[in-house]
């Protein structure tokens, strides 16, 4: 029997754990970083997607604090495609009333990416169609700590400091909880990617290559996302009664 939605609209927050490029290449029989060059096409789709669907916050996971790991040239790679991506469609972004902000440590960025991430950010700051977020040198950890740095530095009380007012630390400041959590590729994990936001997301996994991810398959998860019952830890409607 098809369960009823109980919850009915589109999530105020999705973020997409981009998964699969290495093996999307290496099923062509080429090298990885072809698989990454292919993802940024489908970042370009799924935000123009996303937000024509009437998605008001998307925040893909492009580079995690843990990718360091990751063979040099394959780092230079993804951190090259970061910067053409954001010089390239800066100007388009801006246009569609884009707000853009790049989520993560500015530790080991060199000073040109720096300056680029600012301008990027300062540009388009006053944009309120759509939130962009890219995760990129981007760890949930290592972003709690950089919070309660941010948090200390200011003089707040750790003894009294409320959920709210910790959140303004962080990088998402302003931006609502993550109520959908997308991974590509059939991985079931979290890979430390926002651990704080994401606290009552609804996770749908799919075996898709992030390559392959298009339109059908965003809609596929925001309908699965649509018959998930939350709760929030609360009891249903219908077991007070
Ligand atoms: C996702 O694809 C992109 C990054 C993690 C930077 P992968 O590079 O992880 O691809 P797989 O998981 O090896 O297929
Ligand atoms: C997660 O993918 C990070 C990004 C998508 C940027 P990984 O491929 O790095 O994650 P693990 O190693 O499978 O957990
Ligand atoms: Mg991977």
């Amino acid at each position: 029997m098809a369960r009823t939605p109980t919850y009915s609209g589109m999530p105020a927050h999705i973020a997409i754990i981009m998964d699969g490029n290495g093996r999307w290449a290496r099923a062509r029989h080429r090298p990885r970083v072809f698989g990454h060059t292919e993802g940024v096409k489908t970042v370009r789709r799924v935000v123009e997607d996303a937000s024509e669907i009437g998605i008001r916050c998307l925040t893909l996971y492009s580079f995690s604090t843990e990718n360091w790991t990751r063979p040099k040239a394959e780092i230079t790679a993804l951190f090259n495609l970061l910067r053409e991506y954001v010089e390239s469609d800066l100007e388009t972004l801006h246009r569609r009333n884009v707000r853009v902000r790049i989520l993560g440590s500015r530790n080991g960025l060199s000073d040109d990416l720096l300056s680029l991430i600012a301008r990027v950010e300062e540009t388009t700051r006053q944009n309120t169609a759509f939130n962009l977020n890219i995760a990129f040198n981007y760890g949930a950890r290592d972003e709690l700590l950089r919070a309660a740095a941010k948090a200390s530095a200011a003089g707040m009380d750790f003894s009294t400091l409320t959920e709210a007012e910790f959140s303004t630390f962080l990088d998402t400041a302003g931006l609502p909880d993550v109520d959908l959590v997308i991974r590509t590729s059939g991985e079931k994990r979290i890979s430390n990617f926002l651990l704080w936001q994401a606290a009552y997301a609804e996770f749908v996994f799919t075996d898709v290559l992030w390559p392959d991810f298009d339109l059908s398959d965003l809609q596929a998860a925001i309908s699965e996302f649509n018959l998930r019952d939350r709760r929030f830890g609360s009891l249903d409607p219908a077991e007070v009664a």
